[in-house]
């Protein structure tokens, strides 16, 4: 249980988008229960400042860019994919790479992040990959086209890594949160707005929180909870599952 901290000393994790939001949350969090926590994010000063929070390293990069993602550590036990981007359009307005770009990071980052670390969790025998899905990984919304897209192949990708992984004591799962207050979410009410012709203030209510049964953005921490207690003891039989943080809209 994870009230049994520090369980992670010794384990190393790295966090991508660990600058902003998700990410920053679960590197702040596994690095109370102990790890070590490399910083992966391409804004300099938010990784610099979460590294320096949890005594970590940081490192800048774009992870749309295959060549510097064989720059980053691979001894890496605990591999937390959270670095993402949202553009909100309909599909014959959407620009095409900007679609490209999102799957680029969403997608094919975290597939070349599991080939560069995936060998060390192997060797030790023990790895935990925790993928910060969406539940647009499970459900679709209009005018996301390419998030909704990433987020299912990035659903797929990781029950593939759960499968793979699971001789060599690997477990991949997702979290599949609904609407968090972070900068992704307050970036979009703007686009939200545009595309439903409705007025920016009305968003929270008119389409972001319609389909929660709790009505009310769940907070970064929470999500990082979820992520600390997937690397948590007790865990081991858990993989290849999507964990809907969603107050209730899948259920629906
Ligand atoms: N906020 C939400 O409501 C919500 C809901 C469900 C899932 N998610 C997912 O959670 C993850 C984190 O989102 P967030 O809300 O914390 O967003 P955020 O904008 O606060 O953080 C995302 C981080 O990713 C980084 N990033 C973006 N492109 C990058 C690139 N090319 N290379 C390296 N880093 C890059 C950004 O600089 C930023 O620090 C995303 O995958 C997102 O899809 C968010």
């Amino acid at each position: 249980m994870t009230s049994q901290l520090p369980f992670l000393r010794e384990r190393v994790a790295l966090v991508t988008g660990g600058g902003s939001g998700i990410g920053r949350a679960c590197a702040i969090a596994l690095a109370e229960a102990g790890a070590d926590v490399h910083v992966v994010d391409i804004a300099e000063e938010p990784a610099v400042s979460v590294a320096a929070r949890v005594g970590g390293r940081a490192h800048v990069v774009d992870l749309a860019d295959p060549a510097s993602i064989e720059r980053l550590p691979a001894a890496v036990d605990i591999l937390v994919n959270s670095a993402g981007l949202q553009h909100v359009a309909p599909i014959p307005e959407f620009p095409a790479e900007r679609f490209t770009l999102i799957q680029q990071v969403m997608v094919t980052a975290p597939f070349l992040l599991l080939r560069h670390v995936l060998p060390h969790m192997y060797a030790g025998g023990w790895g935990r990959v925790v993928n910060i899905s969406s539940a647009h990984g499970l459900r679709a919304s209009a005018y996301k086209s390419a998030y909704v897209a990433a987020k299912h192949g990035l659903e797929g990708l990781s029950k593939v890594a759960a499968v793979e992984g699971a001789p060599y004591g690997v477990t991949s799962n997702c979290i599949c949160p609904g609407y968090v207050r972070t900068p992704l979410v307050e970036a979009q009410i703007e686009q939200q707005a545009a595309a439903h012709g409705i007025d920016p203030a009305d968003v929270l209510s008119r389409v972001l929180l319609t389909r929660s049964a709790v009505k009310r953005l769940i907070e970064p921490e929470e999500v990082a909870a979820a992520a600390v207690w997937l690397c948590g003891p007790n865990t081991g039989y858990l993989t290849g599952t999507s964990l809907p943080l969603d107050g209730g809209w899948t259920a629906t």
